[in-house]
């Protein structure tokens, strides 16, 4: 792709683009920048759950082609993966809450609790709280974990989730997977996903996405392995 266009005016369109997208992103990892340089010029649009954007400048194309200017974890996808998929656990946790039973006296936020109480504890409500974490309703994908309070995705005390290192790991590996091989991954533009709500699982209907060009070869596959 090869394009000349007025610097001012691509600064412009690109900080417009930027601006465009919401403040508390649903999902931030996502977020980026997509040029298209045709005979019409330039197009940019950002894209992002909540809005899609998009603005035509006038440019000489001398080639035509797509770039993707992706966010910061595509960029850095080795210095970031770990960190972006903790803050994802902590963002938006998939499983909101659970049920504990009280067994002794005690006070909680004002509340009095006794024994044989039930409380419902909101996991989510815990990895926001302002007290333990540095802006807490921003998505940091690289949040330094090793100065901030965990999070309480995977719950805490003597249930904690035993398979809790297995999901993390499986979730670096899908995610590094799925941007390896997928070329320019995104979400469709002006795709706005349907959350299913509930009071412990929370997830998404469906998330449509896109990629350019054809899946790369699997690992195996380009090592000349069975
Ligand atoms: C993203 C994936 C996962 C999330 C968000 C998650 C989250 C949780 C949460 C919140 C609890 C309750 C902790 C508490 O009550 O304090 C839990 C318990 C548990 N999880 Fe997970 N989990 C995940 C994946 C897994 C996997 C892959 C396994 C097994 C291979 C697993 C096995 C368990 C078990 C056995 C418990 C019960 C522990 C106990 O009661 O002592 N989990 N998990």
């Amino acid at each position: 792709m090869k394009f000349r266009v007025d610097r001012d005016a691509f600064a412009d369109a690109v900080a417009w683009a930027a601006r465009s997208l919401p403040v508390r992103p649903s999902a931030p990892v996502l977020s980026g920048l997509l040029i298209d340089a045709s005979d019409e010029g330039l197009v940019l649009s950002t894209f992002d759950y909540e809005t899609s954007a998009r603005a035509t400048l006038t440019a000489e194309v001398a080639d035509e082609g797509r770039a993707l200017v992706s966010g910061r974890l595509l960029a850095d996808m080795d210095g970031l993966i770990a960190s972006a998929v903790e803050e994802g656990f902590r963002y938006d946790c998939p499983v909101q809450g659970n049920l504990r039973g009280v067994l002794r006296e005690t006070e909680v936020g004002g509340h009095k609790l006794m024994p044989g109480d039930r409380a419902y504890l909101f996991y989510t409500s815990a990895n926001h709280d302002p007290a333990h974490y540095d802006e807490p309703d921003r998505f940091r994908i690289d949040r330094d974990w090793t100065r901030e309070a965990r999070h309480y995705a995977f719950g805490f005390g003597i249930h904690f989730c035993l398979g809790a290192e297995l999901a993390r790991a499986e979730t670096q590996i899908a995610i590094r997977t799925l941007y390896t091989r997928l070329p320019n991954l995104r979400m469709k533009a002006g795709f706005r996903p349907q959350q299913v709500p509930g009071m412990v699982f929370r997830t998404w209907a469906e998330i449509e996405m896109e990629y350019d060009g054809a899946p790369l070869p699997r690992l195996s596959e380009s090592s000349g392995a069975a």
